[in-house]
């Protein structure tokens, strides 16, 4: 079968821009994209620059845009591709620089990884004593969610839509990390007590916006953004409460539990509280909803049958733990 493959190309030492760059090539059935493009590279032209390693879906070095979605290049079938898209396109991973073709700069990544301290940790009072860190009361009481199972391929950083607007985000793949170490019962309370007041700060655990887009791309069934929401109840459970993104959360519980729906006109107040120099700043915003209608009364009474949304609420704090 000959198909046609469109590349991105771009060297920073002659492009100003990108371009696409049309290859044809026979394959048979069972050929990777990776598999194509060393054969592009080898019999059509030397230049193109990519990384692989493995060529098993385990080293994570060539995760690539394949028909505008994050995949590793060495276990998608080029046939699927060609039958569920009608072409095979292949560019490098968003959010990333490039540094030439299908290669990404991977620093930033790294450093958001190093930045959540990626190994156990020990309490204040027992830095310097790593046996205390280290041993482990109930070794086969921690449960890491899968989150071991992560390649470091950064496909999921490149789906992320917080990245596409804040690069100071610390992104789904160091989150999950971050989860792994807080579930690990070896850790002391104190010290994940301080990882948690970390990751609640800006552009921690609450800059997340659910997309799940990570949990989409991720080859390795992670599941970063379900790790991020546990992340989230550690840290609301440890009391941490004050931060935006937490009192949005209590805040809108708070509000359904009372009046049996979200009431949009009390939110600012829950989040920002009686603090009239930050609440001028969401006024704007309050105009215009309220010129399209978006703002309810704050004094509305609570929905009819409102009681019954109380007991789930109350049910839920008496089963935290149930479905
Ligand atoms: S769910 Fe959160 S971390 Fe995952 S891709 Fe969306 S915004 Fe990024
Ligand atoms: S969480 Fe999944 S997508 Fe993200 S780096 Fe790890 S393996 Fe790759
Ligand atoms: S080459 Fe190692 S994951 Fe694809």
């Amino acid at each position: 079968m000959r198909l046609a493959f469109l590349i991105q190309r771009f060297n920073p030492e002659v492009d100003s821009h990108s371009s696409t760059r049309r290859y044809h090539l026979d394959v048979g059935r069972g050929t990777t994209v990776l598999d194509a493009l060393i054969r592009i590279k080898n019999e059509h032209d030397g230049s193109l620059a990519l990384r692989y390693s493995c060529r098993s879906a385990i080293c994570g070095s060539c995760a690539m845009e394949i028909n505008g979605s994050e995949k590793l290049a060495c276990r998608t079938s080029v046939r699927r591709e060609w039958e569920r898209h009608g072409m095979v396109t292949v560019a490098p991973l968003r959010n990333l620089p490039v540094i030439k073709d299908l290669t990404v700069d991977m620093s930033s990544f790294w450093g958001k990884i190093r930045d959540v301290t990626p190994w156990l940790t020990s309490a204040p009072q027992n830095a310097g004593r790593p046996d205390i860190a280290q041993r482990s009361p109930s070794p086969a009481s921690s449960h890491f969610h899968n989150v071991d199972a992560c390649i470091m391929c950064a496909a999921c950083v490149a789906a992320c839509t917080v990245h596409e607007v804040s690069k100071e985000f610390a992104g789904p793949a160091a989150l999950a990390k971050a989860d792994r170490f807080l579930e690990d019962h070896r850790e002391p309370i104190e010290a994940k007590r301080h990882r948690l007041t970390v990751l609640e700060q800006e552009h921690g655990i609450w800059d997340c916006t659910r997309c799940n887009f990570c949990v989409e791309v991720c080859p390795k069934d992670v599941k970063p953004m379900e790790a991020i929401i546990r992340l989230r109840r550690s840290a609301l459970a440890a009391g941490l409460t004050a931060t935006g993104g937490a009192r949005h959360i209590t805040g809108f519980a708070e509000l359904v539990r009372r009046h049996g729906r979200l009431n949009e006109a009390l939110m600012p107040l829950k989040i920002l509280g009686f603090n009239l120099r930050r609440l001028f700043t969401v006024l704007p915003l309050g105009l215009a909803m309220a010129r399209k209608g978006k703002v309810p009364n704050p004094f509305a009474a609570a929905i009819p049958g409102a009681a019954r949304i109380r007991d789930i609420f109350a049910a839920s704090r008496r089963h935290p733990g149930a479905p």
